[in-house]
């Protein structure tokens, strides 16, 4: 239930951390610790502190601008608009990148993938060329060209407004191993700086939901961009159209990786062995879910 927002100190300028809080908190409609959780760390975000320290000294003045911009935020939480928009940054792969409603708030589950490239027997510490597809918010090409300094990333997207949002977090990191492109998947898509060899790895977190799936209504995914999520052909048509086309792009030793839903593995994985890849192998999210599929392209098909 929604509940209007009033300043609990109306006739005086200072309230302090704790009593912010307890007004927050009141407003809590659905999981209750989960709202708490939200609300400390967006009032420790306001205020420029950690969370403990929010306990370690209750009595802290919440300063009236701190409070304007605290008020705001429980306001659009109470809407419920996710944390992670509201407070415009979330962390992944221990990384702080930005985020808007132009992306898809980066997920947990999509560290498999950054992990599986790493995990390839390809070079650590040569000039291979890596292609992110769906690049969003830059999490996934961003954290390998943090991580491999000597590799180069393409990160590809057809959002100019998710480029702008990546290219900030290039920045932010001090990445210069990075170039951002926009296009339709691979259409416009120039060849590998070094070579004309192809990419070493290809890797995409793509749209993979159907339009009727659950999740999309009633929950923080009906905030987030569309074009990020739904896939025609049962969430499979743009997983598809990548795999159809790795292969003319990857090295003779590349290789690609595929993040999708946990109910696509069999899926994906015909469509990689009948599109000639090999060595094909899916790894699990922590429940135990089918959630990225890796395989190796080679000339001998
Ligand atoms: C599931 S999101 C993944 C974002 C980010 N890589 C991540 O893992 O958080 C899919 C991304 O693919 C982009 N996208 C959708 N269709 C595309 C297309 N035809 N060509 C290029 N990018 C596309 C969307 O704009 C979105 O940023």
């Amino acid at each position: 239930m929604k509940k209007n927002l009033h300043h609990p100190a109306e006739s005086s300028d200072e309230i302090s951390v704790s009593e912010s809080l307890a007004w927050a908190k009141k407003f809590q409609f659905g999981d209750a610790s989960l709202w708490s959780l939200e609300i400390e760390l967006l009032l420790g975000e306001v205020i420029g502190v950690s969370r403990e320290s929010l306990y370690a000294w209750p009595n802290r003045v919440v300063k009236s601008a701190q409070w304007a911009l605290f008020a705001d935020c429980v306001k659009r939480l109470n809407a419920g608009e996710p944390l992670e928009y509201v407070i415009g940054f979330c962390e992944f792969w221990s990384l702080k990148f930005k985020v808007n409603s132009s992306v898809l708030i980066p997920r947990p589950d999509t560290e498999l993938l950054v992990g599986a490239a790493l995990a390839l027997p390809v070079p650590t510490h040569e000039q291979i060329e890596v292609l992110d597809l769906g690049t969003g918010s830059g999490v996934v090409g961003l954290s390998l060209a943090y991580e491999k300094p000597s590799w180069q990333i393409s990160a590809v997207d057809n959002s100019p407004a998710a480029l702008e949002v990546a290219a900030d977090n290039a920045r932010a990191l001090g990445l210069n191993n990075v170039r951002l492109l926009e296009g339709d998947w691979y259409k416009n898509l120039p060849l590998p700086i070094e070579s004309n060899d192809g990419y070493r790895i290809i890797l995409a977190n793509p749209p993979y939901l159907t339009k009727e799936d659950a999740h999309l209504s009633g929950s923080s995914l009906s905030w987030e961009p569309i074009r990020a999520l739904v896939s025609e052909n049962n969430g499979f048509a743009d997983l598809y159209r990548i795999i159809r086309i790795a292969k003319k792009l990857l090295n003779l030793e590349g290789w690609l990786l595929l993040e999708h839903g946990y109910n696509q593995r069999v899926g994906v994985e015909n469509f990689l062995l009948e599109s000639g890849f090999v060595d094909v192998k899916c790894l699990r999210d922590v429940a135990g879910n089918a959630r990225v599929s890796v395989a190796r392209h080679t000339k001998f098909i």
